[in-house]
């Protein structure tokens, strides 16, 4: 367990599939997320199938668990780690709309990023956002990331094209 103040981080396991299928088909959560079709159990099941034989990646895709009530509320996947050059990009959800807004993204973030510093020895943790997701840029302004450019009109959603952010925080900063 890699603890926090609100959640712990931990491993998956195949009970928690049929969370990430209910979140990933939540409209409120999915429409920050890069996902256009509906996701099924089985595709989910093939997806964490191919997960396990890939060890690294297994090992750096997290549940996000309250550690108030034990349940999953997310979770938090490192979706590439340059070995060589020390960064990372990462991907999160808070999956039922009830667990957002309850300060567990900013903790599970917080989180990550002291595991990512000081436990993995990164250097840069990089991240993408949707430029309507304003709440999501509000947490990770808090968490320390900044605005490093934009990719212009690169998503098409809800009958427009909008912009994606990268955003990131190094290691210095952080500190
Ligand atoms: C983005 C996300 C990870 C944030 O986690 P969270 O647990 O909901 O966020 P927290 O409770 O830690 O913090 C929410 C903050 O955003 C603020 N907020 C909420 N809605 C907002 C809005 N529309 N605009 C600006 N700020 C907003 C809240 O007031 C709160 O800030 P405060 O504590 O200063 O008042 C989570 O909401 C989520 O997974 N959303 C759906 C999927 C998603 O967007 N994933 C990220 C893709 S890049």
């Amino acid at each position: 367990m890699i603890n926090g103040k609100k959640i712990r981080l931990r491993h998956a396991e195949r009970a928690d599939l049929p969370h990430f299928v209910r979140w990933l088909n939540t409209p409120e959560t999915r429409q920050y997320l890069d996902a256009v079709y509906p996701f099924a159990m089985v595709e989910e099941e093939q997806w964490f199938e191919n997960l396990l034989k890939d060890r690294e990646h297994y090992l750096n895709f997290f549940v996000i668990e309250s550690i108030e009530t034990g349940e999953p509320v997310g979770n938090l996947g490192l979706h590439m780690v340059d070995q060589r050059n020390r960064w990372t990009e990462l991907g999160i959800m808070i999956g039922d709309t009830a667990n957002q807004n309850k300060g567990y993204g900013t903790d599970a973030l917080r989180t990550l990023l002291r595991f990512a510093f000081e436990t993995m020895n990164l250097n840069r943790v990089q991240l993408r956002v949707h430029d309507d997701n304003l709440r999501g840029i509000h947490v990770y302004e808090r968490c320390g990331f900044v605005h490093e450019g934009t990719l212009r009109q690169n998503l098409w959603k809800n009958g427009r094209y909008h912009d994606t952010h990268i955003m990131a925080v190094l290691r210095s900063e952080w500190k």
